[in-house]
């Protein structure tokens, strides 16, 4: 199918060359973003405001709980969805939970962090009109990694500082991309069918440029050191040294792939006696007692957040 195709990024000077054929409009893509990404020239969602402020929070000795809540309490959305949260089976305890001073002492205060976090990158940066179901695969795959990298710091006792935000941001160079590509066909609406990109070029495309664009996003929004190196380097966490939270979220990533949260299954992988599972120093059977109590828990707590989306 040939195409008419109309190239911009969110380029500043719109450029707009013609392509013969689906592989022309294809190769255009990739060398665009190659381009994009080595000249670091790209549109950028900023990190929104409240979740900039929870970083902070997260970092600010003696934060409060009232910090907390008043953060909280300026977005509607957010509480609402909290007090959700906590009257969901995830969390569920003996009575409702009707405010947030409540929430916060059945959650615990980082953990109702961690989910202001998520909430407000939810509506803010996964969203595509076009490509909108795998925008909700990443998602699910996000929060999935975010949980089981949470869960697994807890049961093995490991430090669980950051971890919750490091799995949640883990792939987001694959979301920025989404939206890169969205650009293009948002400003081309007559003259090109996204069907010619998704499918397997799709997935190689994010597959190959996520982590370099997930660094510059990270770099962009000025995250803390920390929590940049999961984003880099998740696939390769043992060229870091001995950095646990990049390879506690590569396991929990390599969770989400065996059991195909967000991603296809791939039944042939052997979590337990991974070598960096045995990195972190934790013996197979602790692995698969801690697995063993997430594989429900995890698909429960995706579930919730698909269904608040
Ligand atoms: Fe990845
Ligand atoms: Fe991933």
């Amino acid at each position: 199918m040939a195409q008419i195709f109309s190239f911009n990024f969110g380029l500043r000077k719109p450029a707009m060359p013609t392509y013969a054929s689906d592989e022309e409009v294809k190769r255009a893509i990739k060398n665009e973003l190659a381009r994009r990404l080595s000249d670091d020239d790209l549109e950028i969602p900023p990190l929104p405001h409240v979740a900039l402020r929870v970083l902070e929070l997260a970092r600010k000795p003696n934060s409060s709980i009232v910090e907390i809540t008043e953060l909280i309490e300026t977005d509607p959305q957010i509480t609402a969805k909290i007090l959700k949260m906590a009257n969901s089976p995830v969390y569920r305890g003996l009575h409702d939970v009707t405010n947030i001073d409540t929430a916060v002492v059945m959650l615990g205060l980082w953990a109702v962090a961690d989910l202001i976090f998520a909430f407000s990158v939810q509506g803010k940066v996964f969203r595509s009109a076009l490509f909108g179901e795998e925008m909700d695969r990443q998602w699910e795959h996000a929060v999935g990694c975010a949980y089981i990298s949470m869960a697994l710091a807890k049961g093995l006792k490991l430090p669980g500082e950051d971890v919750y935000v490091g799995g949640l941001l883990h792939d987001i160079g694959k979301p920025i991309m989404l939206n890169a590509v969205e650009n293009v066909f948002r400003r081309n609406p007559q003259k090109v069918d996204p069907a010619v990109i998704e499918g397997p070029f799709l997935d190689e495309l994010l597959e190959e440029y996520h982590g370099p664009f997930g660094g510059l996003v990270a770099r962009r929004w000025e995250l803390p050191e920390p929590l940049i190196h999961p984003i880099e380097r998740h696939h390769y966490p043992d060229l870091g040294g001995d950095d646990r939270l990049t390879t506690i979220v590569a396991v929990a990533d390599l969770f989400c792939h065996r059991f195909g949260i967000g991603c296809d299954a791939n039944e042939e992988l052997n979590v337990a006696d991974h070598p960096w599972v045995h990195a972190l120093g934790i013996s197979h059977d602790d692995v698969v007692k801690v697995f063993a109590s997430l594989e429900k828990d995890v698909f429960e707590y995706v579930e919730f957040f698909k269904q608040s989306a």
